[in-house]
């Protein structure tokens, strides 16, 4: 008897482990279980094995986008992507994750890649929403050319902080100062996954001084092995800087960083943000 309860026990309990790891597993890349388009009708396509490819079209008629099917409070999200090559100038990749716009008060993370002209490098924009608000906004350079290749891009929210990697190199970190008295963190709304290809060339494009060369589209950005991991003993539940990620980030902050609004003292004259001040203690 005690045998036999033991092992129906022990049962139990793989069964329980086996159903954890095949819940967090099933769907993971792909596309179809875990997104749904937005808008561009036949410009989002999903294809290959597993259907864990996706390719966004941009042509005069439409950009196009999708979404996840979910919302998440906190976790890590990393997307494989390659970026529009040749004269990608005005058009503007994306991989955000956002709350609900429509409260007027919603909030955002996001990875924004704006096109250039052949030859010239895509600027790579972030930014943070809180409340409605955002206007901290980093933008990079990278050390690649990331239309030759997939590169992933990963954002890790947690309660800490916020972090975008490239490739597992941290290029920022926004953080909770609440225990400091500033509020400005997202925290409280759940959020999807989206990601998109529009055109932009008024705001893209040095304010519009180079035009989308239509003749080029239909523009395509690729889309592969996403992963979101938000199971409750993750990594990203800890995860922050470590010796050998602090000095990735500065070297990343110091020869690629090409915008910090925390630097920018004309349009913040009158006062800096209040993170601001914390923002080089990294
Ligand atoms: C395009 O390249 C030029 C020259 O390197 C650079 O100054 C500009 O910021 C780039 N534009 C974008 C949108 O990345």
């Amino acid at each position: 008897m005690g045998t036999l309860y033991r092992h129906g026990k022990m049962f139990v309990l793989m069964v329980l482990l086996g159903l954890m790891v095949s819940s967090s597993a099933y769907g993971a890349g792909n596309f179809y279980d875990t997104f749904e388009s937005t808008f561009g009708g036949h410009r989002v396509q999903i294809f290959g094995l597993g259907n864990r490819d996706l390719s966004l079209s941009l042509d005069q008629g439409s950009g196009s986008g999708f979404r996840s099917k979910k919302e998440y409070l906190f976790g890590r999200i990393d997307m494989q992507m390659k970026l529009v090559a040749g004269n990608s100038a005005g058009t503007v990749t994306t991989l955000y994750l956002s709350s609900d716009q429509s409260t007027g008060r919603h909030d955002e993370i996001d990875f924004e890649f704006l096109g250039n002209v052949s030859g010239q490098p895509y600027t790579l924009h972030t930014n943070v929403f809180s409340q409605g608000q955002g206007n901290r906004e980093q933008q990079f350079h990278l050390w690649f050319d990331p239309t030759t290749n997939f590169h992933t891009y990963s954002i890790v929210w947690n309660p800490k902080l916020i972090m975008f990697l490239v490739d597992e190199t941290p290029i920022r970190v926004f953080r909770n100062y609440e225990n400091r008295g500033i509020m400005f963190f997202p925290k409280n709304q759940p959020q999807r996954i989206y990601a998109s290809l529009w055109e932009a060339d008024d705001w893209a494009t040095q304010g519009g001084l180079v035009k989308t060369d239509w003749s080029k589209a239909p523009f395509k950005a690729f889309y592969r092995n996403f992963n979101i991991d938000t199971s409750t003993n993750g990594a990203w539940k800890n995860h922050d800087l470590d010796a050998t990620s602090r000095n990735r980030l500065r070297w990343v902050q110091k020869n690629y960083l090409i915008y910090d609004y925390c630097s920018d003292w004309k349009r913040f004259s009158q006062a800096f943000p209040p993170e601001c001040k914390h923002s080089k203690l990294l």
